[in-house]
């Protein structure tokens, strides 16, 4: 379904009939990643929704709105297999109608971790979120860990602005070497694949660390930058350890913990983190 009144009338009839409507919001080019949102919507909703848009307000002027890969085809035929009833690709031009001047935006929580190095990226999302919330009307929607903060300030708006969804978010979908599934991922050499893998094991060093009894956060993120400057491809945006609520930095090494971090590998930018539990 392209349009956007369509996408909405059927919505309504599905409501009208009493089916449940589970969502999958994404930007196509999907990996397992994707497609296991997919699934547990299509286990848990007597209808499931994938909407595929790359977003152009989430993009900043020097980002990779152009070049982000597309391929609808391939994407429609996954979607298909993983259990999805409704596949809605809107166009930009009815997503963003000329003049358009309203924005969602979650304070406090988007100008942290990716925030701060993407003004106005978290602004992009959640703005489009709440657009494509108002036209799916979904009764649950599914989120990935591997992107914390989106996940984070999407339940804030949900809260914040009172709309009656259940968020689900799923668990981060990994290559055999750990590198977290990411549609940017295809932008990688092969070399520069097997460097990657270094995010991943940054963050269980960092954990392994912690088990061990290190409470220092400075030593802990020292050393999960020593591991990752080991490879030449890979330049640190940022490591930070936050509070898993707030997404602000912590003092002591304890409670429910955000391992988050961004590196680029050669001019790929990509993100992971950990969520864990110090008592
Ligand atoms: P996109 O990057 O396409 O991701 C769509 C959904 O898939 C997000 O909820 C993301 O967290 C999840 N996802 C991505 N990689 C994953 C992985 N390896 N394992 C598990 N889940 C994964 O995130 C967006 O699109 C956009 O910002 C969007 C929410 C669609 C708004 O434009």
């Amino acid at each position: 379904m392209r349009s956007v009144a369509l996408m909405q009338k059927y919505s309504n009839r599905l409501k009208r009939q009493n089916k449940s409507i589970g969502f999958v919001p994404t930007m196509g080019y999907l990996h397992k990643g994707h497609l296991s949102l997919v699934r547990r919507s299509a286990e848990e909703n007597d209808v499931t929704v994938a909407s595929v848009f790359v977003n152009p307000l989430q993009f900043g002027p020097k980002e990779d709105f152009k070049k982000y890969p597309r391929d609808l085809k391939g994407d429609e035929a996954a979607l298909r297999k993983a259990g999805t009833d409704v596949l809605f690709y809107p166009e930009a031009a009815q997503m963003y109608p000329h003049p358009y001047r309203t924005y969602v935006d979650v304070e406090y929580l988007n100008d942290t971790l990716c925030g701060r190095s993407r003004p106005g990226h978290f602004k992009g999302v959640s703005t489009v979120v709440a657009k494509l919330f108002n036209i799916v009307k979904p009764d649950a929607a599914y989120f990935g860990q591997k992107d914390a903060q989106q996940a984070v300030v999407i339940r804030k708006m949900t809260k914040d602005l009172n709309m009656d969804i259940r968020l689900k978010v799923m668990p981060t979908v990994r290559e055999k070497g750990g590198l977290a599934m990411s549609s940017r991922n295809s932008y990688l050499t092969p070399g520069q694949r097997l460097d990657a893998a270094v995010i991943y094991k940054s963050l269980k060093l960092a954990r392994k660390l912690i088990n061990n009894g290190e409470r220092s956060l400075a030593r802990i993120t020292e050393e999960m930058r020593k591991l990752i400057r080991q490879k030449k491809s890979a330049r640190i945006d940022y490591v930070d350890i936050v509070s898993a609520d707030t997404l602000r930095p912590v003092k002591t090494i304890y409670g429910d913990l955000l391992i988050a971090l961004a590196v680029y590998i050669g001019s790929t930018r990509l993100i992971d983190n950990l969520k864990i539990r110090v008592r």
